[in-house]
């Protein structure tokens, strides 16, 4: 698989999803199904995204015990998506309990969709984590340990920071998969993200993915936004 710029489809309505995809003129594109679309439009939206012949990331990120993650892998193997997550937070068993449920569902021959988990979101910071998560430590020592917790569990990679990635390849290696939300050009608005960098800079950090939401689905032009930043992320 290519290193992918993954478009986070975080619109909505049907017709505005639509309408964005309608602009990219057939290109097959890696896309984010997140929460508040996959809760709206359900399986449907995954086959008819399939079958425009776009890879796909399902971004649910699990968290529950490791039985119910476990069936809902094995549930969410059999829609041939690309991607899928789970937050480490849920441990260590939890974690192998969703790998485990993967392969499960994976149909025979078929391809096992990648796991990887969330260390901290890109919209947590170091202070709301201590005062509000009551997680007493440094933050890139919370990603760090988690992320090795998730590679010890049979977990592919994470969804972390771009600005994390060389201490993870340094605990997990660099075949270890990471998948950078947080991202934005010079001149975008920030909004929530607290830990944000530019497409050319996650590459030169060495993600292997990069995860771009509203620089491109609220820009007045979505391709050439698209088009800027996957140059920048190429190289
Ligand atoms: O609009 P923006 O580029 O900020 O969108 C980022 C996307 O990545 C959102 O869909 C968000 O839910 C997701 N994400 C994130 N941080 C994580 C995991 C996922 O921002 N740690």
């Amino acid at each position: 698989m290519q290193r992918p710029l993954i478009i986070a489809l975080d619109l909505d309505d049907v017709a505005k999803r639509r309408a964005l995809l309608d602009q990219f003129n057939g290109e097959s594109l890696f896309v984010k199904v997140g929460m508040e679309l996959f809760y709206r439009e359900g399986r449907q939206v995954i086959h008819e995204l399939k079958e425009s012949g776009h890879q796909i990331f399902l971004d649910l990120k699990l968290h529950d015990i490791p039985n119910t993650v476990q069936r809902t892998m094995r549930e969410l193997a059999s829609l041939d998506i690309d991607i899928v997550n789970v937050h480490a937070a849920g441990g260590k068993k939890m974690m192998s309990a969703a790998r485990d449920g993967l392969e499960q569902g994976t149909k025979a021959g078929g391809k096992r969709p990648i796991l990887i988990a969330v260390t901290q979101l890109t919209s947590t910071d170091e202070e709301t984590m201590q005062s509000e998560l009551l997680i007493n430590q440094q933050l890139n020592e919370v990603v760090r340990t988690y992320a090795s917790f998730a590679q010890e569990s049979g977990v592919d990679g994470v969804v972390c920071s771009a600005k994390e990635v060389p201490l993870i390849q340094d605990s997990c290696g660099t075949s270890f998969y990471t998948v950078c939300p947080g991202i934005r050009r010079k001149e975008d608005v920030v909004g929530d993200q607290k830990r944000v960098v530019t497409p050319e800079e996650a590459r030169e950090l060495g993600s292997w993915g990069i995860v771009v939401g509203r620089s491109i689905t609220t820009a007045e032009h979505p391709l050439k936004v698209y088009q800027e930043m996957k140059q920048d992320w190429e190289g």
